[in-house]
């Protein structure tokens, strides 16, 4: 049994992963600041990481634009280093994204690229698990995109996956000796975004039209085709997005469609 503290152990993934952690039986702390542990104020953080084997940093900045997120992983991530230099933790494991040094037209990428690279250049052994989007993040995806009645994605290749398949990998790469090195785990099978996307906004009843533009933005990126795919060494997940859709449940609401007046339905 090992302890194990989950940064971000109440968001999407850090839930997840505290519960299968949970579930083998590790002591696992889920660590965020509505469970009293900050890793930008420092509290509660020695208390938490005092006597743990292994630290896991699924947390995210509160705010994606870019200047903020960078302070977030930046001084985050420091303070989580140095604590574990002080209490003597054994292995870092952090979760980044699949291709973050070909999307630096973003600060927010900029910020998880400089967070690689504080953990990299640390004295603690590490190990980084960049994962490809979440099947949970296509609808975030479409509302970014969303301009007035359309959703204006780029035809370019992904191969997204299931929380729940992130969670594992985080889960496995934990357990597992410090690579030193950067994992890459992806979905079972890639997709052009603007028809994966199209397919959930179907699904949900939702009437926005996707459109395919070659220089629609992906969160302010212009992609290529390679830009977001994993190598070919990629751990893939097992959970399908068929079976994903299937059981995942509907948004709250649908976002209404913006009205032109004057024009005709
Ligand atoms: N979205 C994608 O498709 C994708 C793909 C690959 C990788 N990723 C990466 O996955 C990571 C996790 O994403 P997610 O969607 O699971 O995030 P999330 O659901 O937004 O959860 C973020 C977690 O971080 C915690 N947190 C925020 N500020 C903190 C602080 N000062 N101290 C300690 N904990 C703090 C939050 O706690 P509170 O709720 O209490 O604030 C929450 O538990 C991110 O780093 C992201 O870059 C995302």
């Amino acid at each position: 049994m090992k302890k194990i503290v989950v940064i971000g152990g109440t968001g999407l993934i850090g839930s997840k992963v505290v519960a299968l952690l949970d579930e083998r039986g590790h002591q696992t702390i889920a660590a965020a600041p509505d469970t009293g542990v900050n890793t930008i104020t420092g509290e509660g953080l020695y208390d938490a990481l005092d006597g743990a084997d292994v630290v896991i940093d699924a947390s995210n900045s509160p705010s994606l634009d870019g200047r903020e997120a960078k302070r977030f992983f930046l001084t985050s991530g420091s303070n989580l280093l140095d604590t574990e230099k002080a209490v003597g933790v054994r292995h870092h494991v952090a979760l980044s994204v699949v291709g973050t040094e070909r999307l630096q037209d973003s600060g927010y990428f900029q910020a998880k690229l400089a967070q690689e690279s504080l953990i990299a250049a640390s004295a603690i052994p590490h190990t980084l698990v960049r994962a490809t989007q979440f099947f949970e993040f296509l609808r975030r995806i479409a509302d970014d995109a969303t301009r007035g009645a359309e959703v204006r994605l780029p035809h370019a290749l992904f191969q997204p996956m299931a929380a729940q398949d992130v969670a594992f990998a985080l889960v496995q790469a934990a357990l597992d000796e410090p690579t030193g090195g950067m994992i890459e785990v992806a979905g079972p099978q890639s997709y052009f975004m603007d028809e994966l996307v199209a397919h959930v906004l179907e699904h949900d009843g939702d009437k926005r039209a996707v459109v395919s533009s070659a220089d629609a933005p992906y969160f302010s990126v212009r992609l290529n085709e390679a830009s977001l795919m994993p190598g070919g060494n990629a751990r893939l997940g097992t959970t399908t997005f068929e079976k994903w859709l299937s059981s995942a449940p509907l948004p709250r609401s649908v976002p209404p469609l913006v009205t032109i007046p004057g024009a005709r339905a």
